[in-house]
Formats: C-alpha cells, structure tokens, sequence
C-alpha cells in the first residue's frame, strides 16, 4: 500500500483516540480491553486537547483512498501529569500505532524516519510492555532500555 504522511493537527484529535486504543498492548491470549479505558486519566492524558504547545506528530493515510491507518505522536508529560514513559521535563514521550490490517507492512518504520528526520536531535522517550515485538522496531531506530518495572520497560532514543 503506498502511503502518505503529514503533520497531524487540531482535527485529528478523534482519529489519535483511535490510535490510543489501538497502541495498547495486549498479549494475544488475553482479550481486547474495553474501550473506554482510553478515557482513564493516565491514559487520557496522551491524546486529551490535542494540538497544545509542544505536541508533535505525523499521520499515515492510503494515499489511494485517503484514509487514516496510523500515527506517531509526540507530548511532553510532566508534573501531576507524567506519563509512563516519564524521564524529565524535557524528553517527550513518544506513541505509536497502526490500524491491525495495516501492521507489518513499513508503515510504522515509514512514520518513525518521518519523525527523526524532521526534528533536531530531539530526546525522546517511551513506555513498552515486555514482550511488545514492537520493542525490536524501537531498536532498530536507536531507542535503548532505560529502565524495567514490572511488566513494561521505558525506552530513550537520543
Ligand atoms: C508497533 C507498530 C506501530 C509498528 O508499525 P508497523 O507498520 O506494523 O511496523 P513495520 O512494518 O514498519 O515494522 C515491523 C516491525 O513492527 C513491529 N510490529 C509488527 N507487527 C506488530 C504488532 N502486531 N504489534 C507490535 N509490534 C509489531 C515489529 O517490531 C516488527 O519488526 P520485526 O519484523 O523485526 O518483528 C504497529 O505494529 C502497531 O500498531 N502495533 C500495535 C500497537 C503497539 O504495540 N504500539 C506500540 C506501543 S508501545
């Protein structure tokens, strides 16, 4: 599928909800969570009033029929608002999904070099479950293991 990227704005709020669901990692025996988890705080905070200052990111749309099948999007999570990939008040964590249909296809890796070639040297970091298989994507962009808790692992490219 050929796709094509751009900057993701204001009104792709609703299509980054998506996204969020679609990026939570679910071992493949245990069922799909319930939608509304998205809507929990902790999780929230990474979509909520997309567009403020600081926010970054890119969509993948078919470029044939030009709909949406994925993004990658960058938020800075600090104070009573960390995110779990949390570092320091200047590394932005970074989230990432593709629509199940389109995965395993380069569209992730297409989204991901979009993303490092159109920032300086940007810090970034993020949160993975261990046993994500996405993990050997983040290493073949530089991002390397910072620290393990329980069942997840936060993740810096720098
Ligand atoms: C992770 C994800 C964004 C990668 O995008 P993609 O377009 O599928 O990836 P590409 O085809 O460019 O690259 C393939 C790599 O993606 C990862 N990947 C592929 N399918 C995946 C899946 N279903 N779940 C997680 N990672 C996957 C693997 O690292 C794979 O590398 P490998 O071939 O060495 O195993 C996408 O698969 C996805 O949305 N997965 C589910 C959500 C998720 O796990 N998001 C990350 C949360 S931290």
């Amino acid at each position: 599928m050929d796709c094509t990227i751009r900057p993701l704005t204001k009104e792709d709020e609703p299509f980054l909800w998506e996204m969020l669901y679609q990026a939570l990692y679910i071992p493949e025996e245990q069922p799909a969570l319930p939608r509304e988890v998205i809507h929990l705080p902790e999780l929230a905070r990474y979509v909520q009033n997309w567009g403020l200052e600081g926010d970054c990111g890119f969509l993948a749309s078919d470029t044939a029929t030009s709909q949406p099948v994925g993004a990658v999007w960058l938020r800075l999570l600090m104070g009573e608002n960390k995110g779990y990939g949390y570092i320091d008040d200047n590394t932005p964590e970074l989230s990432i999904a593709i629509l199940p249909k389109y995965r395993s296809q380069g569209i992730g890796t297409q989204l991901l070099a979009h993303l490092f070639s159109s920032k300086e040297s940007p810090s970034v970091s993020l949160s993975v479950s261990v046993g994500n298989p996405a993990v050997r994507l983040y290493e073949r962009f530089g991002f390397a293991v910072i620290s393990k808790s329980g069942g997840s692992m936060t993740m810096k490219r720098d």
